[in-house]
């Protein structure tokens, strides 16, 4: 165990992939520290509901999954890439359960015991392992209690990275050597080195006003990453996951797409069902459509929400499989066992991010992205449901072979200087952060949201660069805190949307814009990619 802040490997994030990487290390003889900006469970993992993909089911395939999520990616998934990750479907999930994991299971007719798999959209078949409706949270609890049993493992709360710390090594360019990380309870900067740093940050819905993602969600990997010199792709593709609860009082709680797997139906607030309109496949249509067709409606209508109805389903059935979402409805007065849902599309996913090799290799040496803050290849212009925590897994799998082989190799990096904080005060002016996160989010929503054009996208491009110099200002005077940093990590990333939306002059997957509505089919796919220029 390392007590001088000191580590082999230093793992930003503590969800499935950050946790499932230190894992993956743990029984060699190597001191690794796992970050987390809040609480170990403040990520997304905890929260996911539908499941992780994997073909179990006897009718399914390999094929079939790679063709379903080559379907969604709208053609710029890396085809090796989903081959890779899709074919360690079966093996991630033995290796959850060797953790602890328990996933529902059923009994079939000839009374063997399997797992319980659910339908999700853009899946052809039943390929959804999953534990009830709360996934997320059996995932990382076992996770969590693994890794305490781990004395090599640091579990550090409340450490929230300012700044990634790099070294010139010559001729190969930077390398990395650590971080400057706050400690939120004791209020200070400390200086963390490691002989290698892996980012697995998560994603970035947060950067609009609603969304379905924890307050976590901030893309900090992202704008490290960049601000440290690595390309991202792709930041144009945020998903909208179509059904989160419209409640006044309900935060960001998603409506798991499961429940449309087992029949929801989606109806305007008439009980008109419409969606047959826009997709064949109907409800189970990927997950961009429904988001679209539902903005359509609710735009043409003047409505403030949609409904999702499973009420037709017997009592029991939707108590069984849908435990969590039927009591948080029920907190807000809706008993979904005899009323339709109140939903609207939320920001829900971040496909693009920090571009990375099969071996989650960032363009920084010693610098390693996995998790919802990669761009992998995987998910294309649309990631298909329930492919992310397999990703997550799979990638921290790929990360932790790269890593061993490699870290006899790598040495330990040269001591960094401690934070400066002689030219800095404490802030006597909050009100500024707290209103630009604000106007942040809200212009994100309305300009760069699920239909967008070139002049908003102008529009919100010429507000981040006003909103940029302020906070560079902020940050240049003030002590730094978790919501500063937030801050100054999403005005970054809004601005790595907007640019790459720009950039696609056409609607594919999950851009869509009104002044190039077709896809582009003049030239192949092209993935969008910023170079930071440093
Ligand atoms: P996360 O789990 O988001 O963890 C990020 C970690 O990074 C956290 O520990 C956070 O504290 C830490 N962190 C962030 N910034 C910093 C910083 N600056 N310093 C220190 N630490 C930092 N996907 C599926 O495949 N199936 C599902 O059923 C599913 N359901 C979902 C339901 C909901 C409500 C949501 C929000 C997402 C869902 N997803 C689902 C998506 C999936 O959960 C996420 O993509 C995945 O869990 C991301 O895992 P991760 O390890 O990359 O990041
Ligand atoms: C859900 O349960 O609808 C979320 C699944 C996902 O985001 O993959």
């Amino acid at each position: 165990m390392s007590d001088s802040n000191d580590y082999d490997v230093l793992i930003i994030g503590s969800g499935g992939a950050g946790l499932g990487l230190a894992l993956k290390l743990a029984d060699h003889a190597i001191s690794i520290a796992v970050l987390s900006k809040f609480a170990l469970t403040a990520g997304s993992t905890y929260y996911a509901q539908g499941g992780i993909s994997a073909v179990f089911d006897a009718e399914d395939s390999i094929e079939s999954h790679i063709e379903d999520t080559l379907d969604a990616g709208a053609g710029l998934c890396n085809p090796d890439i989903v081959r890779l990750t899709v074919t360690h479907g079966k093996s991630s999930i033995d290796w959850l359960q060797q953790q602890g994991v328990a996933f529902t299971e059923e009994i079939t007719t000839t009374g063997e015991k399997v797992l319980h798999l659910n339908q999700e959209g853009g899946h052809s078949h039943r390929r959804i392992v999953h534990t009830a409706d709360a996934t997320g949270k059996a995932v990382s609890m076992s996770l969590i209690e693994r890794a305490r049993e781990h004395a090599n493992i640091q579990l550090l709360e409340n450490h929230n990275v300012v700044e990634l710390v790099t070294v010139d090594d010559g001729l190969a360019g930077k390398k990395m050597a650590g971080a400057y990380v706050l400690d939120s309870q004791q209020q200070r900067v400390k200086a963390m080195t490691a002989r290698v740093v892996v980012l697995a940050t998560g994603g970035a819905s947060k950067v609009y006003l609603y969304s379905t993602n924890p307050q976590s969600a901030t893309g900090d990997g992202i704008a490290l990453a960049w601000r440290a010199g690595c390309r991202v792709s792709n930041m144009e593709f945020m998903q909208f996951h179509p059904t989160c609860l419209f409640h006044p009082n309900a935060k960001s709680f998603l409506i798991s797409e499961a429940v449309r797997g087992e029949g929801g139906k989606l109806v305007l607030p008439d009980g008109t069902p419409f969606i047959q309109r826009f997709d064949a496949r109907a409800e189970l249509a990927p997950r961009d459509i429904v988001a679209r067709a539902i903005d359509h409606e609710m735009k043409k209508r003047g409505i403030d929400c949609v409904y999702l109805d499973i009420s037709h389903q017997p009592a029991p059935f939707i108590l069984e499989h849908f435990p969590t979402i039927y009591k948080k409805c029920l907190k807000y007065g809706i008993d979904i066992t005899k009323q339709a849902i109140p939903v609207v599309p939320s920001a829900h996913y971040t496909c693009g991010g920090v571009l990375t090799d099969s071996y989650a290799r960032t363009d920084i040496a010693n610098l390693y992205a996995i998790g919802e803050v990669a761009s992998t290849g995987l998910h294309g212009a649309n990631r298909m449901a329930s492919n992310s925590l397999l990703e997550c897994l799979v990638f921290a799998d790929r990360a932790s072979t790269d890593i061993l082989q490699r870290l006899p190799g790598i040495a330990k990096p040269p001591a960094i200087p401690e934070w400066d904080e002689s030219q800095v005060t404490d802030s006597n002016d909050e009100v500024v952060v707290a209103h630009n996160w604000d106007e942040l989010r809200r212009f994100m929503w309305d300009y760069v949201g699920i239909v967008r054009s070139d002049k908003r996208l102008h529009r919100a491009l010429s507000r981040v660069e006003l909103l940029k110099s302020e906070i560079a200002e902020y940050y240049g005077n003030f002590r730094v805190t978790s919501d500063l940093l937030e801050l100054r990590n999403l005005v970054i990333v809004a601005e790595l949307i907007i640019r790459c939306a720009l950039l696609r002059k056409e609607s594919r997957g999950l851009h869509y814009t009104v002044d190039y509505p077709d896809l582009d089919v003049s030239k192949p796919p092209q993935n969008t990619v910023l170079t930071p220029k440093l």
